[in-house]
């Protein structure tokens, strides 16, 4: 046990081997949580509910007031991540200025390099922003469009960038060509033939929702970045809800523009997002936080954002090699098995529509039920069944969302599925 204690330690990344302040004795202190990789080095499998409840008692602190089934808006901190934060919290606090001038600097790029590696990118083709929506802002709103430019987008996409493209049209700098993904395609070649059916001869760039925050649809990100590249059409890709949830290669996704969250999928405390820009694009960037004295090819030109949350930012490291340790195949089967138990179950209910394809998801997916209203069925839930589901708009009827995580139990999808046939009666 110690011994892996010691390994996982090693694991870690930079962000807790601080030699510059004494004070601070050992990594092994940093953590209260005793963690053994034994835990993590057995199968493992979707179905093993031994196995996930060990990972869930062990290293997440769950509620137990009530079922939480919106784990879309934001993950729980593992115990040591968060434990970690709490260190970094208190380190930053109490060297103030000394830290953020002597420190944090170098701390900082070897956290960009811990973050470059885990995303397979270099360095210098990512910054950390607060968050998703801030990382494709800087990407939309600094797009060199040119006039007569159109953008695609679809009802699935996040509401924030909607609205950003929405405010450069108002603005007159493009057009937005809006349509209606259907909500079941049956694979991934009817998705792209959706895209490509509706770019125009002006199309100049698509939004790629990879990971729908409505109704959970995962998009095949690389293939229609690829067909768009191929009529010069670039893709500013939404991943906030793919990093950590689906396994890709962010290389191989074939978009010369991805904004990604931490603070969902990863793990990582509350504020942190990545945008990446492929090298040879960052030159052609406008800036939306003033700065004018950073090189026009050096991605630091889009990061001028002020004083930053550095405990947030330290803990980077922590939440990467968590992640890792859980291990993303791991993460994923265990997350398209608990949503695939209460679509299958609810699925042959006559009375719901399950608004998502079971096989093009992973932990999200949404549901609605006939003739009723989704804020009556969602505060059922909550009101009857302590069970917090999230409704989101979606066409005229809407849609209730659900999404468990890794530490959802098997049983608690049970109850939920138990709740909505109770609703039903
Ligand atoms: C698809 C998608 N994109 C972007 C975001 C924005 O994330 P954040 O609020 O952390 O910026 C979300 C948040 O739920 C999302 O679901």
């Amino acid at each position: 046990m110690q011994n892996n204690r010691k390994r996982f330690l090693r694991q870690l990344g930079a962000g807790l081997m601080i030699p510059w302040l004494p004070s601070i004795a050992s990594a092994a202190e940093l953590f209260n949580t005793p963690i053994d990789s034994n835990d993590f080095e057995k199968d493992g499998k979707a179905d093993d509910e031994k196995y996930w409840k060990n990972i869930a008692r062990k290293y997440y602190s769950v509620s137990k007031d009530y079922i939480n089934l919106e784990n879309g808006y934001y993950g729980l901190q593992p115990r040591p991540v968060l434990e970690s934060f709490e260190k970094n919290i208190r380190l930053a606090n109490r060297d103030g200025a000394r830290f953020a001038r002597k420190v944090y600097p170098e701390l900082s790029a070897s956290i960009k390099k811990s973050l470059a590696a885990f995303l397979g990118v270099a360095p210098e083709e990512i910054i950390i922003t607060r968050n998703a929506t801030e990382a494709l802002n800087i990407a939309i709103q600094g797009y060199p469009f040119k006039e007569g430019d159109e953008v695609l987008i679809n009802q699935l996409d996040y509401f924030s960038m909607i609205e950003a493209f929405r405010l450069l049209e108002k603005r007159g700098k493009v057009k937005v060509n809006a349509f209606d993904m259907p909500l079941l395609p049956a694979n991934e070649d009817q998705i792209v033939e959706h895209y490509s059916k509706m770019i125009t001869a002006r199309t100049r760039v698509i939004l790629l929702t990879h990971v729908s925050n409505i109704n959970g649809l995962i998009i095949p990100v690389a293939r229609i970045a690829a067909m768009a590249k191929a009529k010069g059409i670039d893709t500013i890709t939404d991943s906030a809800h793919a990093l950590g949830q689906v396994k890709y290669s962010l290389p191989e996704l074939n978009s010369d523009f991805v904004g990604m969250n931490l603070h969902k999928w990863i793990g990582n405390p509350i504020g942190a997002g990545v945008l990446y820009i492929k090298k040879e694009r960052i030159r052609e960037l406008n800036v939306l936080f003033g700065d004018v004295n950073t090189a026009e090819d050096n991605i630091g030109k889009l990061a001028h954002f002020g004083t930053t949350p550095f405990a947030v930012n330290m803990t980077i490291p922590d939440s990467l090699a968590f992640h890792k340790l859980m291990n993303i195949e791991k993460i994923s089967a265990r997350l398209h098995y608990l949503k695939s138990i209460w679509v299958n179950e609810l699925g042959k209910l006559p009375q719901v529509e399950i608004v998502t394809p079971r096989d093009l998801s992973c932990a999200i997916a949404s549901f609605r039920i006939k003739d009723k209203k989704v804020s009556e069925v969602a505060d059922y839930l909550y009101k009857q069944h302590s069970i917090l589901t999230v409704n989101r708009a979606l066409g005229k009827e809407g849609c209730i969302r659900v999404t468990p995580s890794v530490y959802t139990a098997a049983g608690d999808i049970d109850k939920f599925v138990v709740a909505v046939r109770s609703f039903l009666s």
